[in-house]
């Protein structure tokens, strides 16, 4: 079932358009795994559009080549690199810190903000609010072998590690203000917006794409007054997109969920395909729990209580870009032998990277997909926040990525593998 999300408007979403303007100006966004791929398109996507990108990646030469090839665009965002390697929970928590004493400092002011590291100029103005506006968990893996260890080094890189990311940086994005104006939406979706809007039923979409903007324009200021008097439970809070994939629906998951200490992700599962496939399964699984006990719209801890009830009022989305011409083939093809890839391409069985970024753009930056929508409904889906995006489109995951007892136990069970309470402090 796919469910169209996106409405009308300018087109031009991944790394197509140009110019600025796109609401995401003074935005402090993060992407990891930034220096190719879908990655680097979307953080040309949210420069495109105003944004601060943290780039965070392994390879700091790669990462600094990426973004001076980035900067001599001259788009109107900015970004800088930052190492982080998903695999190595050291670097994950080092990569925390460093964000939380960087964020601190430029909210402190410029003075405080000379520091070896601490932004500048631009991407000062942007960290100046001191909070993280949104966070791509874009980096993954696909046919590794398993780690010297025997471990599952897609479960390591593809869920554990943005698990522990997302969970150290959730405090940072408390209430941060709803986007200013309608992002461009998706190119792919655009054309098919208003008819699938209407076929949802929605109050947005009962309009053309015209009017939905209009509309947009004005539930957007009354989306901002209700952001900000509803406060840290009410929305207005960052976005997390956790880039899956179709993937996903070829996933099982078979948890241990002892006593304390006995918890674990059972490793039973050796072809790298379905490691893979699991790997995607938890993202999806770990949106949906985000959603429930973060999420202002999402029904925040409601459902089987004890949840953190929605304070941080998150809008999180896993997003899958369909099949794309990146780098992520190289585990199973070595350099040389990449030219394998190129019989398909004339068939048209791949996306570029840029068409395969801009569903996450989409996700990260579309005011449809803003929290608030539950309080002023907005966009296709009736105001509640997608799960699961494809192309655009929202598209019911897999059985098993709807199982709310499975999110909440993978919650806990990744929880304890990371080294973290099942919850934070109030
Ligand atoms: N391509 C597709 O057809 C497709 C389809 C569905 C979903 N996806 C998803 O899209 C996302 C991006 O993949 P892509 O296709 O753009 O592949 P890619 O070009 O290989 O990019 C992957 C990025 O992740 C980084 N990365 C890998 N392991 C990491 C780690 N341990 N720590 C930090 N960064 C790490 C890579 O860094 P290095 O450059 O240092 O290796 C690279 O920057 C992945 O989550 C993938 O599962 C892709």
């Amino acid at each position: 079932m796919a469910t169209q999300v996106a409405k009308g408007g300018s087109s031009g979403g991944g790394g197509g358009s140009s110019g600025g303007g796109g609401g995401m100006e003074g935005k402090y966004c993060i992407v990891t795994g930034a220096n190719s791929g879908i990655g680097f398109e979307v953080t040309r996507g949210l420069m495109q559009r105003g944004a601060h990108v943290v780039m965070a990646c392994r390879n700091t030469a790669a990462c600094e080549a990426a973004a001076e090839r980035l900067r001599a665009e001259g788009l109107p965002g900015s970004c800088a690199c930052r190492r982080l390697d998903l695999e190595d929970h050291s670097s994950i928590r080092a990569f925390a810190a460093q964000q939380a004493d960087e964020l601190a400092a430029a909210a402190a002011g410029p003075s405080a903000g000379g520091r070896s590291g601490a932004p500048h100029g631009r991407s000062q103005a942007a960290a100046g609010r001191g909070r993280i506006d949104v966070l791509v968990n874009n980096a993954g893996v696909m046919g590794v072998a398993p780690a010297p260890d025997g471990s599952d080094r897609h479960l390591t890189a593809n869920h554990l590690g943005p698990y522990l990311l997302t969970r150290l940086l959730l405090p940072h994005m408390t209430a941060a203000p709803p986007l200013p104006s309608p992002a461009p939406a998706c190119a792919s979706a655009a054309t098919a917006a208003s008819t699938s809007a209407q076929a949802n039923g929605s109050a947005a979409g009962s309009g053309d794409a015209s009017g939905s903007s209009g509309k947009g324009e004005g539930a957007g200021a009354g989306d901002r007054a209700a952001g900000a008097g509803a406060g840290a439970g009410g929305g207005g809070g960052g976005r997390v997109v956790n880039v899956a994939s179709r993937a996903h629906y070829g996933g099982r998951l078979a948890l241990v969920t002892g006593p304390p200490g006995s918890e674990a992700i059972a490793n039973d599962i050796r072809h790298w395909w379905w490691q893979y496939a699991r790997s995607k399964l938890c993202n999806v699984l770990f949106t949906a729990e985000l959603q429930r006990r973060y999420g202002a719209g999402g029904g925040g801890g409601k459902e089987g209580g004890g949840g953190a009830g929605g304070r941080y009022g998150i809008t999180a989305t896993a997003v899958s870009p369909g099949l794309v011409d990146t780098g992520i083939f190289r585990y199973l093809l070595p350099e040389w032998a990449q030219w394998l890839k190129a019989p398909l391409r004339p068939l048209g069985l791949f996306k570029t990277p840029a068409q395969g970024a801009e569903v996450v753009i989409y996700a990260a930056s579309s005011p449809d997909l803003d929290v608030t929508s539950s309080l002023t409904p907005r966009g296709s889906a009736g105001g509640h926040t997608p799960l699961f995006l494809h192309g655009c489109r929202e598209m019911q995951p897999s059985a098993a990525a709807r199982d709310p007892r499975l999110a909440a136990d993978l919650w806990r069970v990744s929880a304890a593998l990371v080294g973290l309470p099942e919850e934070d402090a109030p």
